[in-house]
């Protein structure tokens, strides 16, 4: 007898066995295209039974288990939905414990699940997972995004044993996908080098993601992947799941082949060094792992995850952001007062926004006049600005242009008086010689003292400066030495507290200025994830802002953060004109950091023009749908669009990015347009003096521009070109 309940998300099936009847539950996880089907079976061992495209007709989910016939998984719980160790399994576990009388096995069986409706879009799945000989308990939690497709996932350990138990590993998720072949994409990187490809085809055993780096967690390595199924994905075909941490400290996902050839995810804190203990009735929340799966493509996948991103993560993430100019490379720790006063009067003259103050402006006994010492000491530098920043934000104000300001609270010099005062309260062994990153350590935030201490730097700032209107929050160091003075014989938990700390900081920031914009920086990007990006309402790619390199760079983070959440500045940097340089930057949120006063008069002209340009296009690059169109790691071109939502109106930018002879654009295929549409398509952003060389005369349809495509003539003397669609009203 089949029976399924429409509505509440449950399946229940009666199978019939032999003489006995027993029950199983298939629990569909939904959204608008996909599905994973998870099934308790007989003896409550819960799996993941499906994972990919949605059937068109849910009673047919009963039919699913029925269909697959293979053996060979000696332990039946290859597809564990979450996979206790110490019992029956042999592959890699999602959790690991050792109970409070010292036995290390678990057994997790179905108890019961339910799901909640928390908005027309949103719903969330529980469901309580049981040892049945030790008081431990694990709830599985998918909070499910149905028109985005995306999925995030997490579970809550708790235990009512008779003493302390230790989690060995507590992984927040453990998917099973079943396909010929897996295609890994990952990243790689360092300082300058963020977000590199790699794409691999995934072959037995277990390839580790991974950090151990504690803070600026990515520097390596980011959390972000993707795996392509049957072949590797193209933009507009094939089938990819992406995946990322929700965390802004050590990870590890463990991508295992199994004896099935089917694939085992399994995501979660790095339990590295990190056995972490948990008392009778505590509870442990695992962070979020996120997740979208799409059969078309890379460009679909990365669509979803950028509306979900401005819809559900990113502080004001369907809101406006501020153009700025910025002082780092301008006068890197070089600056006064006066200096300052003629930044501020060149942000107005460019027509930006507001005025960035970057590093430099505190510390007295140890002047932050490099970048050995001064850090931890946050009050202005007498010398440097001797009226505080109290008057620089009033100067601002005058010149109606707001104040921002860059801070890295989580750090301190050795030469700093906060070291001085409080040697307790910063990461190092006690009897070890000092190891430096960028000649400064970390605090210890795993210490509520700290985390006051951390939180107050951000709130004096406010309080004494109400006028001020966005932070720069750094963060350029890694832990060595990792011991928390704090945490005295629970080391095991310190790097777990660090970032819970981080998290608690963050939200007390945001529960008193939940608007105020944010740049989420770690020494370029060494901690872009979506923890962070709960709290900040963008981030800083990287410090390379050499505009041929950051087309490589923006284009990959592209695939998982949307461009409103880039912040892509001007600089001196690399090689290439002006006007590349600007457009380059235009992809996200544009920001200056250049002498602007050394501009001669065409350049001024033109960087006070593209800020015009930009004010008109940012919102389709800002919440528009982005078609990555051609890869600057196939071809030497490379172009990027946005779509505006009703299709009215689009942007396309245009790189060369190989300059050898004859590298030239074709006609580029357009994306995302209406096939039924008139569009005219123009040139903008064009550098003062210079002509556009394209024919805007001629009207195309959508469906021409995406069928046939638009050279947008691209060359060694036309090396970055944008393109402005408008539709033809009425035609
Ligand atoms: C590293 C950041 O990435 C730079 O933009 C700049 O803020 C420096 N730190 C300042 O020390």
């Amino acid at each position: 007898m089949n029976f399924f309940k429409r509505g509440t998300g449950i399946c229940l099936m009666l199978t019939v066995c032999g003489m006995l009847s027993r029950a199983q539950v298939i629990i569909p996880v939904i959204t608008e295209h996909n599905a994973m089907l998870l099934q308790a079976d007989k003896d409550g061992d819960l799996k993941t039974i499906y994972f990919g495209r949605k059937l068109a007709d849910q009673a047919e989910y009963n039919k699913v288990a029925g269909v697959y016939h293979s053996s060979g998984d000696y332990t039946g719980v290859l597809n564990s939905a979450y996979t206790p160790s110490g019992s029956r399994n042999l592959a890699e576990p999602a959790i690991s414990v050792t109970h409070a009388d010292g036995n290390r096995s678990l057994d997790l069986k179905y108890v019961s699940h339910q799901v909640d409706k928390l908005s027309a879009n949103v719903s969330q799945l529980r469901i309580l997972l049981r040892d049945p000989v030790y008081a431990f308990e694990v709830t599985l939690y998918y909070k499910l995004y149905y028109k985005e497709d995306v999925v995030e996932q997490w579970s809550v350990i708790a235990h009512h044993e008779k003493g302390k138990v230790v989690l060995d590993k507590y992984a927040s998720a453990n998917l099973y996908l079943k396909a010929d072949s897996y295609w890994l994409t990952q990243y790689h990187g360092d300082w300058a080098r963020e977000m590199q490809p790699e794409e691999t085809r995934l072959t037995h055993g277990i390839k580790t993601l991974d950090s151990k780096l504690g803070t600026r967690a990515n520097l390596f390595e980011p959390s972000m992947f993707m795996v392509a199924l049957n072949r590797p994905a193209g933009e507009d075909e094939g089938s990819v799941l992406y995946g990322s941490l929700e965390w802004s400290g050590n990870f590890k996902i463990d991508l295992e082949v199994d004896p099935l050839d089917n694939l085992r995810v399994i995501a979660g804190i790095n339990n590295f060094a990190s056995p972490y203990v948990l008392t009778p009735g505590e509870d442990f929340t695992t962070p979020e792992f996120l997740y979208t799966f799409s059969d078309k493509g890379k460009g679909d996948a990365s669509r979803k995850l950028h509306t979900w991103a401005r819809n559900y993560k990113i502080p004001n993430g369907k809101g406006s952001r501020y153009t700025l100019l910025n002082n780092w490379e301008a006068t890197y720790f070089d600056f006064n007062e006066s200096k300052l006063g003629g930044l501020i009067r060149d942000t107005r003259k460019l027509g930006v926004d507001l005025f960035l103050l970057d590093d430099g402006w505190f510390g007295n006994k140890y002047p932050r006049n490099g970048d050995h010492a001064g850090l931890g000491d946050w009050q202005e530098n007498k010398e440097k600005l001797p009226n505080g920043l109290v008057s620089l934000v009033k100067e601002a104000q005058t010149e109606g242009v707001k104040f921002g300001i860059w801070v890295e609270p989580e750090m301190v010099n050795p030469k700093s008086d906060l070291y001085a005062k409080h040697p307790g309260w910063v990461i190092k062994q006690p009897k070890r010689p000092e190891y430096y990153f960028r000649n400064q350590l970390v605090l210890d935030l795993a210490n509520p003292a700290v985390q006051n201490f951390v939180y107050g730097i951000i709130d004096s700032l406010f309080i004494k400066n109400p006028g001020l209107a966005y932070i720069k929050w750094d963060c350029n160091a890694v832990i060595y030495n990792a011991h928390s003075n704090y945490l005295d014989k629970k080391q095991s938990q310190f790097y777990v507290d660090y970032v819970k700390g981080l998290y608690k900081v963050l939200e007390r920031i945001r529960s008193k200025y939940p608007t105020v914009p944010m740049m989420l920086c770690s020494g370029g990007g060494g901690r872009v994830d979506y923890g962070a990006m709960k709290y900040f309402t963008e981030y800083w790619p990287s410090d390379n802002t050499d505009p041929l390199e950051r087309i490589f760079i923006q284009w990959e983070y592209s695939y998982f953060f949307p461009a409103i959440a880039s912040a892509n500045h001007v600089t001196d940097w690399g090689k290439q004109p002006l006007k590349f340089r600007v457009d380059v930057a235009m992809m996200g949120r544009l920001g200056f950091d250049i002498v602007i006063g050394k501009l001669n008069p065409s350049d001024l002209l033109f960087c006070q023009n593209s800020v015009k340009t930009y004010n008109s296009l940012k919102p389709i690059v800002w919440q528009g749908d982005q078609y990555r169109l051609a890869d600057p790691g196939k071809s030497s071109i490379a172009s990027v669009m946005y779509v505006d939502s009703t299709k009215a109106s689009a942007v396309v930018f245009n790189y060369l990015v190989n300059y050898r002879y004859g590298a030239e654009s074709k006609p580029i295929l357009l994306k995302g347009l209406d096939p039924q549409k008139q569009y005219r398509v123009t040139e903008t952003n064009l550098y003062p003096g210079t002509k556009s060389a394209l024919d805007v005369q001629t009207v195309y349809s959508g469906d021409f521009l995406m069928t046939v495509g638009f050279d947008p003539i691209v060359n060694a003397n036309r090396r970055s070109v944008v393109l402005e669609l408008k539709e033809l009203p009425g035609k």
